[in-house]
């Protein structure tokens, strides 16, 4: 295991699910990493509490105060910096991220989604999932780049769509595998075995 711990910025604008299983899995020592910063653009988002509750330092970021996308981007990308980040997790962060964070970070975004990508992008995936009758849905763990949802896809977990299944059972099923997947995914970049090539991307095996 590398000395230092990857420092990683999650951004959240919502319940902060997915920021509690990364917290949980730096806590149980699964991820060898520190939460360097929790950003949001909902001052009233649960995922600042529960940042603020592992000790990690919070910021509420008023996108009124900025005059356009980019704008808002360029102050996230100060705090960014200010705060040494080394990876980018998107986690139910309902922003669309634009260049100016994307090139700054190229490669170290990350987001997570619950379809099985590139199938049904965007928002409520689970309904899109039902409503194209697909046996298997599922979540994906990918490198964020310009446009929704897209991007080298670095893992993905599946799960089945059940007779009688609703948006919300679906989502809740869902859940439960982001909740694994995304914290295995930020530690495989933890250690960097990641390779990025074209659109997909190589996990290296563990040496160790
Ligand atoms: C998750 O379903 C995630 O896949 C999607 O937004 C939802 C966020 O949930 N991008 P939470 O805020 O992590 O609980």
């Amino acid at each position: 295991m590398s000395e230092s711990p990857l420092r990683l910025a999650v951004l959240a604008s919502g319940r902060g699910s997915n920021l509690q299983a990364i917290i949980d899995a730096i806590e149980q020592g699964r991820l060898h990493a520190r939460l360097a910063v929790v950003i949001s653009n909902k001052a009233a988002a649960p995922a600042l509490e529960r940042a603020r509750k592992h000790g990690a330092p919070t910021i509420f970021l008023d996108p009124k105060a900025t005059p356009d996308r980019e704008a808002y981007d360029a102050v996230i990308l100060e705090q960014l910096r200010q705060h040494d980040v080394g990876l980018v997790a998107l986690a139910g962060y309902m922003k669309i991220v634009t260049r100016v964070i994307i090139d700054a970070y190229a490669h170290r975004i990350v987001n997570i989604h619950p379809s099985l990508l590139p199938s049904f992008p965007g928002l409520k995936a689970q309904q899109q999932a039902l409503d194209g009758g697909v046996k298997v849905s599922g979540c994906t763990v990918h490198f964020v780049e310009e446009g929704v949802d897209t991007g080298p896809i670095i893992c993905q977990a599946a799960v089945p769509v059940l007779e009688g299944d609703q948006a919300e059972s679906l989502e809740a099923r869902i859940l439960v595998e982001e909740h694994h997947l995304y914290p295995e995914a930020i530690q495989l970049f933890a250690e960097g075995r990641l390779m990025i090539e074209g659109r997909r991307v190589r996990i290296r095996a563990n040496h160790v």
